[in-house]
């Protein structure tokens, strides 16, 4: 680990909020077909955000193709539907999204964030989700407040991994990226934030395999309480 780490910035969904509720509400609208809808919407819905950022949603010629988060998983949604011949009613379609409202927060993560707060550290996410999506999540997940800053992507009209979406970060809080500790469970947006020269935590929960572009992202934990070891031994001085 680098030393001097003064902010830990989170990536959201997977990693502060658990999706698997998502899965649960496809299951119940669409028994047997559930997980393949929840697996292809969430595919998709990443497919859409690197297509937009990778043809430069300022565009060329004066066009304008960006869209916010929200947008693009809805579209995501019916796509992925039709695909699987789902017959998806606006009221699937609304109850499907508002399910990315009511997230809950994994259980141990108020307690290790209020740690890094107590530890002196600044902790922020930094997410694809657009602004509303986030206070949303983040306040009926009741974990709003344990955040200097929730920054969303939109800001720059761009998605991770586009270099200007972690930079961000630096801007918003004038540090080094030496400074920074970034944690993510996909895979891909660690990946993302070591390219861009941050230290970077792979949080796997899944225990799904090593990702293999390269380099290797400096860490891998399985569950959010090992961050604190990781941070060091003062973070671990009281029991977790
Ligand atoms: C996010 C997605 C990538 O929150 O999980 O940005």
């Amino acid at each position: 680990m680098t030393p001097h780490k003064t902010l830990i910035v989170f990536d959201a969904y997977g990693t502060l909020f658990d999706v698997y509720s998502i899965s649960k509400a496809c299951e119940r609208l669409f028994p047997s077909s559930g997980q393949a809808l929840a697996q292809l919407w969430r595919d998709k819905q990443i497919d859409y955000t690197r297509l937009v950022s990778l043809s430069d949603p300022h565009g060329i010629n004066g066009s304008q193709h960006y869209e916010t988060f929200w947008d693009i998983t809805q579209k995501a949604l019916r796509y992925s539907a039709q695909k699987l011949n789902l017959d998806l009613s606006v009221q699937h379609e609304e109850q499907l999204m508002q399910a990315y409202e009511h997230l809950e927060a994994y259980e141990e993560n108020a307690m290790v964030l209020e740690r890094l707060r107590s530890l002196g550290l600044q902790t922020a996410i930094l997410s694809n989700a657009n602004p509303q999506m986030l206070e949303r999540v983040s306040q009926n997940a009741q974990i709003h407040h344990l955040f200097d800053q929730i920054v969303s992507v939109d800001r720059v009209r761009q998605f991770k991994t586009h270099p200007s979406t972690y930079g961000l970060i630096e801007t918003l809080f004038n540090v080094q990226k030496s400074e920074i500790l970034f944690v993510s469970s996909n895979d891909w947006d660690a990946l993302g934030a070591t390219w861009f020269g941050w230290d970077a935590v792979w949080l796997n929960r899944q225990n799904a395999p090593k990702d293999r572009l390269g380099p290797d992202v400096s860490h891998h934990i399985q569950d959010l309480r090992s961050l604190l070891g990781l941070l060091g031994k003062e973070a671990l001085s009281t029991s977790v």
